[in-house]
């Protein structure tokens, strides 16, 4: 049987907010895989579009006072233009507020009510009596009922990261307004979700994509699958068929936006979109660590009662961090990529590079200004310019271009051994290791020329020079094919200076073991220029003072009265002992002598202390927060700590446990 065609899509930015790193993070490694992809022979299709319902297109839009759809359209036309300047290249970049996804969703959950996989329930959902309004999702804030963080309406987004569904969430308030909400019965459809638990866990088995994904995704799996609410008390969105006054949940469009945009780009390509996404398939998302809940339960299991076929592999990216701060727009550890990047001036080509060679795609990326000039200078400017440049410059001079001889075969062998190489980790998804694989080979074509320094030679031999400067120019050309996926500008740009007039990316990649013409070599001009040290300084400055003034805004929370205030039990406790919750890798379950009564208490600090290091804290204990089940686990109060390390509270003076704090 012929083997399915390659689809690739990116998750869906949301029209409410420029572009940053964090988009990025998953984009740039998306775009050079089918870039490498199809240079390796594959058919690929590559769609993306943005994300423009949902509650959080709503409130932006609400705050800019324009509708969502201008507010969608504005960033848009953001996103298209950014990605265009990273040179992240979609077949179809699309909106799913156009028709396409508008008709596909609107066909598919008829299909699902027709099949009986949906069905009516009432739900007791937060509502503002101030706004007069139900509050869905990001409209309310309040505590996660499964771990006491503070979490929005449908995610737990400070604490567990568990997806929320409507009327779950502990102690609302109102996000526009601060009210306190309160409870209000509201008719709402459900999928039966619960029902695909079965086809769900021989379905991970098999997916491909990186471990990540996969075994978060089995792990969730194994404790209960709940029904899904599907609609939302909204007026923007995907119409809930038969019910004017309901929306679909934009988890449900939004990923039906993959199959849309993969229709309107076979519409214009005059191609079969059915070949992508009914039956076998080869459909591959790359998309956030955040969403994986979505992609790997939601949506496969949407598709599966729909008929269609379901997503071939999940790529999942790492977390982000700046300056070694959890990225955060509120606090200021972001980094914009036109404002703080592109329109500096700065090259496309390092931050693609930066993305992709820091670390492994699953792990946490750490940005600062200072590591990104010293990875740019030390390994794309010395290793890969200097040789380029050397090379080149010792071409042109001697020998006006390529000289005739033909390429020593040990240096095509050392090629071969990187392609291979390199081949192997980018189907892995291996994208750091395939980026060392590639920079390798520009580093032993550097020890080469040094070692055989052809400009000695010529004063001899000029045959034996002509041959070491021949292998140089064939490595150069190898690592110039190999690192078009990473840096296409770059590599066009050597690609024209070893005397070719087309288009590297026309080429696939095992040209690279392919003598290089005769081409007539001009002087070269240095491919890279290094990140100087003021410059650096100035972009650091920048990103400090952004987090200063962040520092300076008071977040919006709920005012309290002192009544309310006055409900808290605040108390001092001594840890007596703490160990890991088994199969959790953030959770810690500790024993604290409160006075008098020792608690249970299990507190999110598995990755900030060893649980040694606690035994024996006094620490500052919520007594009276109402107990709740975490990983199976009672706890009975809420330790404080405070910021992004979980820096635990502790009694300046030594105080006896059960000491009240007013
Ligand atoms: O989390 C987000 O930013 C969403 N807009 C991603 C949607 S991806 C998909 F499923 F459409
Ligand atoms: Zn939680």
């Amino acid at each position: 049987m012929n083997t399915p065609p390659l689809l690739v899509t990116c998750g869906l930015p949301y029209t409410n907010g420029p572009c940053h790193l964090g988009h990025l993070r998953t984009y740039v490694p998306a775009d050079t895989y089918v870039r490498y992809m199809r240079r390796s022979g594959e058919e690929v299709v590559f769609v993306c579009g943005s994300d423009n319902h949902g509650t959080p297109i709503v409130i932006s839009a609400e705050e800019a006072g324009v509708s969502p759809r201008a507010l969608s359209e504005r960033y848009h036309r953001h996103f298209d233009e950014t990605f265009k300047r990273m040179n992240v290249l979609f077949d179809r970049f699309g909106m799913t507020d156009d028709p396409a996804t508008h008709h596909r969703t609107t066909s598919i959950v008829s299909g699902l009510i027709k099949n009986g996989y949906i069905y009516k329930q009432i739900v007791h959902q937060a509502y503002c009596t101030k706004c007069k309004r139900f509050l869905p999702d990001r409209y309310v804030e309040g505590v996660c009922p499964h771990c006491g963080s503070q979490a929005r309406g449908d995610e737990c987004d400070q604490g567990c990261g568990k997806h929320l569904e409507p009327g779950e969430i502990k102690d609302p308030f109102c996000k526009v307004c601060g009210t306190i909400a309160e409870f209000r019965d509201q008719e709402h459809y459900f999928f039966k979700l619960s029902g695909f638990r079965e086809f769900l866990l021989p379905y991970l088995d098999t997916l491909r994509g990186t471990s990540n994904a996969k075994n978060y995704a089995i792990g969730w799996i194994k404790d209960e699958l709940h029904d899904w609410c599907i609609t939302r008390t909204l007026e923007w969105g995907v119409k809930f068929p038969g019910r004017n006054d309901l929306v679909v949940y934009v988890w449900v469009d939004a990923p039906i936006g993959y199959i849309a945009f993969t229709e309107e780009w076979a519409e214009k390509a005059g191609k079969d979109w059915k070949r992508y996404w009914c039956g076998e398939n080869r459909v591959t998302h790359f998309i956030g660590g955040d969403i994986i809940y979505h992609h790997s339960i939601f949506w496969p299991a949407l598709l599966k009662a729909a008929g269609y076929g379901v997503p071939n592999a999940i790529v999942a990216s790492g977390m982000l961090k700046v300056d070694d701060h959890k990225f955060s727009k509120s606090r200021g550890y972001v980094v914009w990529t036109n404002e703080d990047y592109l329109d500096k001036g700065l090259p496309a080509d390092y931050l693609r590079y930066y993305l992709l060679a820091y670390t492994s795609h699953t792990k946490e990326l750490n940005f600062s200004w200072k590591v990104f000039s010293e990875r740019i200078n030390n390994e794309v400017v010395n290793i890969f310019g200097n040789f380029v440049y050397r090379t080149l410059f010792f071409a042109h001079k001697e020998f006006n271009g390529v000289p005739s001889c033909p390429v020593d075969p040990a240096i095509i062998a050392e090629i071969e051994k990187s392609l291979v190489n390199v081949d192997q980790l980018m189907r892995e998804y291996e994208f750091k290791g395939a980026v060392d694989a590639m920079m390798a080979l520009a580093a032993f074509g550097n020890t080469y020329i040094q070692t055989n320094a052809p400009w000695k030679l010529i004063k001899t031999d000029r045959e034996a020079a002509a041959q070491v400067i021949k292998n140089c120019i064939q490595i150069a050309k190898a690592v110039a094919l190999l690192l078009e996926p990473v840096m296409p500008a770059k590599a066009q740009e050597c690609w024209t200076m070893l005397g070719y007039n087309d288009n590297v990316s026309n080429y696939p990649i095992r040209e690279a073991v392919h003598n290089i013409p005769e081409t007539c070599i001009k002087v070269p001009v240095p491919l890279f220029a290094k990140m100087e040290e003021d410059l650096v300084k100035e972009l650091d400055a920048l990103l400090q003072k952004r987090v200063a003034e962040a520092n300076k805004k008071v977040e919006k929370t709920p005012v309290v009265t002192f009544e309310e205030f006055q409900k808290l039990d605040i108390r001092t406790g001594k840890v007596l002992s703490a160990e890991p919750v088994p199969k959790s890798n953030k959770l810690l379950k500790l024993q604290v002598d409160t006075g008098g009564e020792i608690r249970q208490i299990v507190a999110g600090m598995q990755q900030f202390y060893k649980p040694e290091e606690l035994v024996g804290r006094d620490v500052v204990v919520v007594t009276n927060l109402a107990p709740a089940k975490i990983f199976g686990i009672e706890s009975n109060g809420m330790i404080l700590a405070a910021g992004d390390t979980a820096s635990l509270l502790t009694p300046l003076k030594p105080v006896e446990p059960g000491s009240k704090i007013r």
